[in-house]
């Protein structure tokens, strides 16, 4: 299997299966000098971990980062990246394979594991193996690292809408997503999500959801025309994550709605001599180069397709089966791919900073 890495300058390879005895990162690019302690790693860890409330899956995997290369240890408990390969490894400690025995020849509806085997003609059933949003744990770890890259950069992520129910905008307040299970910036919304998602959990069911992730002091400027548009690849790093369908930048599909009038940023020369934007549908990009505003994308993520309803399927005989998916699943992924946009938001700003930095020289 290729195509385990990406960036150009913050090159990122992801490694290992859901049921294997670890995954991790290697981070090649890693720029020297950046401190950070296994706590800073940690407390990103522990927003994508499971088992931290009804809504999400009931595993019980501890997600401990170790790092095993590429940093000098500091006499404070800190560590500094040295510029060689950063590998962060995270042992896997919760599988119960025996879960996904049904699943060894039947293929889920809705999963990877048909195109798997199609492809590949052998497939690690237990807990999806690299199919597994597992692997996002890794990504996650080194978003943490990315971050570290862009000198004042707030990356930040929310969960907007949960089936129908969308938040209402006016109350966005970025402290209450730290106050909620679901990282709701919208006090209001979360009963009427508690009540939703508790109905579809008990069915046994599944629903999808939308995540918005911006990063605020990202630097005008960075980004490459014309096949290495920033929007182009954020684009693509959101869509990499397991069950997205679905990307936008600023007003996304929303822009095709409205006109030319609406939809330009106008601009103005602000009180200190630099120049402002009067709103910021673009996302904070255009022309693939970031304006200086905050960059906003939202991604789409589908219903879980392990449910516990029976639904028609085939197997790798070639029978006509029906599927029903054992196992503990989240009934909506949605809640813990907010800290996975992040980090893959983070890797494409990072990456793109240490390549204007290369190609410019205009950042320190
Ligand atoms: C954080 C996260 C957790 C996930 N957990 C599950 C799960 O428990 N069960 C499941 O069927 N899919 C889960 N998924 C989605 C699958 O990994 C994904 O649907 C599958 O790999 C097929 O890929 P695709 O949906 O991108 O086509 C999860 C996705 C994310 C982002």
């Amino acid at each position: 299997m290729s195509h385990n890495t990406f960036g150009y300058l913050f090159r990122v390879t992801t490694w290992g299966e859901s049921h294997g005895p670890a995954l991790g990162a290697v981070i090649d690019g890693c720029p020297p000098g950046l401190r950070f302690t296994l706590d800073d790693l940690q407390s990103f860890m522990d927003k994508r971990k499971p088992g931290q409330s009804r809504f999400v899956t009931q595993r019980r995997e501890d997600d401990i980062v170790k790092v095993l290369s590429g940093v000098m240890p500091q006499d404070d408990g800190s560590m500094i990246t040295t510029g060689t390969p950063v590998s962060l490894m995270i042992e896997n400690t919760d599988q119960r394979s025996k879960d996904y025995g049904d699943i060894a020849k039947r293929y889920r509806p809705g999963h990877a594991d048909f195109t798997y085997d199609v492809k590949y003609g052998i497939r690690d059933y237990r807990g999806g193996g690299r199919s597994s949003a597992r692997e996002t744990a890794a990504r996650v770890a080194a978003g943490a690292l990315a971050r570290l890259v862009i000198p004042g950069v707030t990356i930040r992520g929310a969960l907007v809408q949960i089936g129908k129910h969308k938040i209402n905008r006016a109350n966005w307040n970025w402290a209450q997503v730290e106050q909620n299970p679901f990282f709701a910036p919208d006090a209001e919304i979360v009963p009427v999500w508690e009540d939703y998602l508790d109905g579809i959990r008990k069915a046994g069911s599944s629903v999808g959801a939308v995540i918005e992730v911006v990063a605020e002091g990202v630097p005008a400027g960075i980004g490459a025309p014309v096949y290495g548009k920033l929007d182009q690849d954020i684009a693509s790093l959101l869509m990499s994550i397991n069950a997205v369908k679905g990307v936008e930048i600023g007003n996304g599909f929303g822009s095709a709605e409205i006109t030319g009038e609406e939809n330009a940023d106008e601009m103005r020369i602000g009180p200190d001599g630099r120049p402002v934007f009067l709103s910021n549908n673009a996302g904070g990009i255009l022309g693939g180069i970031s304006t200086g505003e905050p960059i906003v994308a939202r991604f789409a993520i589908k219903p879980t397709s392990s449910i516990l309803t029976e639904r028609r399927s085939i197997d790798a005989d070639g029978q006509e089966v029906d599927v029903r998916t054992k196992g503990r699943h989240d009934p909506c992924v949605g809640i813990r791919a907010v800290p996975v946009g992040e980090a893959m938001l983070a890797c494409a700003i990072a990456d793109h900073y240490l390549r204007d930095r290369g190609q410019t020289g205009r950042l320190k």
